[in-house]
């Protein structure tokens, strides 16, 4: 498996960390955020991160900025990007299940480390059902792709 890992200068020490704990589980993880603690717009590595994730060049990304927000919606302007920004386990789990979240974020300043392993992990782990959760996802894309989506308009 190979990730993406992008961050912001808030989050270089986690963004380590993390990166680490990946590639001790045998993930090849490319870096594309900062190495820096002097201030580096959260959009760059958002951008970075998400074009290699939709291009299929990896299987998927980490983002990490203060809050997991700013890059998250960065990430979220490139076509076929789904990046859920979770404090928690729980969201991290259902955003593959339900939503098939190909990014996770997370903030640096939000989340212990421990805390951010533990989501990764559950998204990591997860598996996206499908079934009546794809015609849902199927529907951001259609907005994504359009502008617009049908079944709203009809109701
Ligand atoms: C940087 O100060 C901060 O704005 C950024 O890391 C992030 O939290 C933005 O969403």
């Amino acid at each position: 498996m190979k990730l993406v890992i992008g961050n912001d200068h808030a989050a270089v020490e986690m963004k380590n960390q993390i990166m680490k704990y990946l590639e001790d589980k045998g993930i090849e993880v490319v870096n594309v955020g900062t190495d820096s603690t002097e201030s580096f717009d959260y959009p760059i590595a958002g951008y970075r991160a998400a074009k290699l994730v939709a291009s299929g060049e990896v299987d998927g990304g980490v983002l990490i900025c203060g809050t997991g927000i700013g890059i998250s919606l960065a990430a979220n302007k490139v076509k076929g990007i789904r990046a859920a920004v979770c404090s928690e386990p729980y969201s991290a789990k259902l955003a593959k299940m339900h939503n098939n979240a190909n990014m996770i974020a997370f903030g640096a300043r939000v989340v212990g480390v421990e805390l951010a392993k533990m989501i990764v992990d559950e998204w990591l782990n997860a598996e996206y059902l499908g079934g009546k959760h794809a015609r849902r996802v199927a529907m951001i894309s259609e907005i994504e792709e359009t502008g617009r989506l049908e079944a709203a308009e009809k109701q």
